[in-house]
């Protein structure tokens, strides 16, 4: 198994790749936590991967809230003994308004893709620290490499800092054998919060962009994560890799 005796918390786990990464995790040997907003349903994903024999638990994980990170990365250390995995996945799409310049929809998209990822690092790297290393992996997206002329402007400038912020984060923890990469999808299946890139018509124009010419899947995306969080990328970090059906490429 590629993560027998890891403890891993992934955030927004109780919908679509967060779900799917903690059911591969699961799978994989790892202690998983779902940490998620929504309650019923992230403890319903933890339930189907105890009934499918693995370990997963649900706590309830606001990212914008500095208060709750302590306090859950505490209560994991404690039940769990160590943590060496974190997957920043939670968040918030980027047409959730068509005015691409709203402020309230920007303050949300940067404190919850943006400071919600800060958040997570800051309090997952004291435990990996004294357990002599561990793996981020965060989720940025095809957003945070360029621009697009149907997204909140929020959206892009938070997936972007993402971006940057491992290749800092990498930097800063390098020496402390703490590894921190992101993960770059393209087009997936939509996000609960998406309004226009839900649209069938929006998305196959979006579809018509990617040079493999269809939406990526769940799982295509928890592999890579499942890779990047694992000890068998020992030697990659501050790296971004593209998970985008060759979008980024053409
Ligand atoms: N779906 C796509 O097309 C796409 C493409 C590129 C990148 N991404 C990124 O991948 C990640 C996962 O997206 P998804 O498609 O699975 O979306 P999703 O909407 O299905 O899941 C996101 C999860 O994050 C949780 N969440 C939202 N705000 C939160 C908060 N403040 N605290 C804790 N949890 C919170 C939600 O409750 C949900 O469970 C996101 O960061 C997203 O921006 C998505």
């Amino acid at each position: 198994m590629r993560l027998a005796t890891k403890v891993a918390i992934i955030t927004g786990a109780a919908s679509g790749m967060g779900a799917a990464t903690a059911k591969l995790f699961a799978r994989e040997g790892a202690t998983v936590v779902i940490a998620d907003v929504l309650e019923p349903e992230g403890r319903e994903i933890a339930a189907e991967i105890g009934k499918a024999g693995g370990r997963a638990s649900f706590k309830k994980l606001d990212v914008t809230d500095e208060a709750a990170w302590k306090a859950v990365v505490a209560a994991v250390v404690a039940e769990h003994g160590r943590l060496d995995i974190l997957v920043n996945n939670a968040g918030l799409a980027g047409s959730t308004t068509r005015d691409y310049v709203d402020t309230d929809a920007w303050d949300a998209l940067m404190a919850i893709n943006a400071k919600g990822v800060f958040l997570g690092i800051k309090y997952a790297v004291p435990p990996m620290r004294a357990a002599g290393g561990g793996s981020i992996v965060n989720l940025s997206s095809l957003s945070g490499n360029v621009g697009q002329s149907y997204t909140h402007m929020g959206y892009n400038a938070s997936k972007g800092a993402v971006r940057t912020l491992t290749k800092q984060a990498a930097v800063h923890y390098a020496k402390e054998n703490i590894r921190v990469n992101s993960i770059h999808p393209g087009v997936m299946p939509p996000m609960r919060t998406a309004k226009l890139t839900a649209d069938p018509v929006q998305r196959q124009r979006m579809i018509d962009r990617v040079p493999m010419g269809r939406a990526g899947r769940v799982e295509e995306v928890a592999y890579p994560i499942l890779f990047l969080a694992s000890d068998e990328a020992s030697y990659i970090t501050g790296a971004e890799l593209w998970v985008d059906g060759g979008y980024l490429a053409a």
